[in-house]
């Protein structure tokens, strides 16, 4: 019985491993890269209007605290979303580094950022702050991953 049992975790962790050695289909780095920058697109649209106050038009502080908030709650699927490791795919189109996948931990962190700083940004505005100042709690995260892990 002992024995089965090693040898049945010997093959499923043999399993495991060519499964995560074995580069995905086209098809599945496609819809990954489409997903994650589909949560990139949705990203820019909430930090949207905060970057336009912040620039001078309007000031809405319940416009600025919903975007903000949306970004608070997409920036947590952004480490989810590259689990799928498109490397060496040559049929996708991607900005992402290769390096993400090398520096995992560090990418999740600076994810992490974005929503430490997007949480900021709501008690900033939440307290009377203004747009400049919200936005500088969110602007300089994205740029932060950008300047690391996203190609020109
Ligand atoms: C932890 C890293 C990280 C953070 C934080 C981050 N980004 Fe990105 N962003 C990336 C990477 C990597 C790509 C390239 C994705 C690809 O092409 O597969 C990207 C791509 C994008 C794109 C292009 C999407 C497309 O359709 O090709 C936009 C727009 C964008 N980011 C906006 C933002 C905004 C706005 C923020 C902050 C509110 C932000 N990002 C925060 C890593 C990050």
């Amino acid at each position: 019985m002992k024995k089965l049992i090693i040898t049945g975790a010997i093959i499923l962790s043999s399993i495991f491993s060519i499964g995560a050695m074995a580069q995905m289909s086209d098809e599945d780095a496609a819809a990954a890269v489409k997903r994650r920058q589909s949560v990139f697109q949705m990203l820019a649209f909430s930090n949207g209007p905060l970057g336009q106050m912040a620039r001078g038009s309007d000031f809405s502080a319940e416009t600025a605290i919903l975007g903000s908030q949306r970004v608070a709650m997409l920036a947590p699927m952004i480490a989810d979303l590259f689990a799928a490791d498109t490397t060496g795919n040559s049929s996708v189109t991607t900005r992402a580094a290769d390096t993400i996948w090398a520096n995992q931990a560090d990418f999740a962190q600076l994810a992490q950022d974005l929503v430490d700083g997007a949480n900021a940004a709501i008690e900033i505005l939440q307290n009377g702050g203004d747009a400049r100042a919200a936005v500088g709690q969110i602007g300089p995260k994205c740029g932060a991953c950008h300047d690391r892990f996203r190609l020109d």
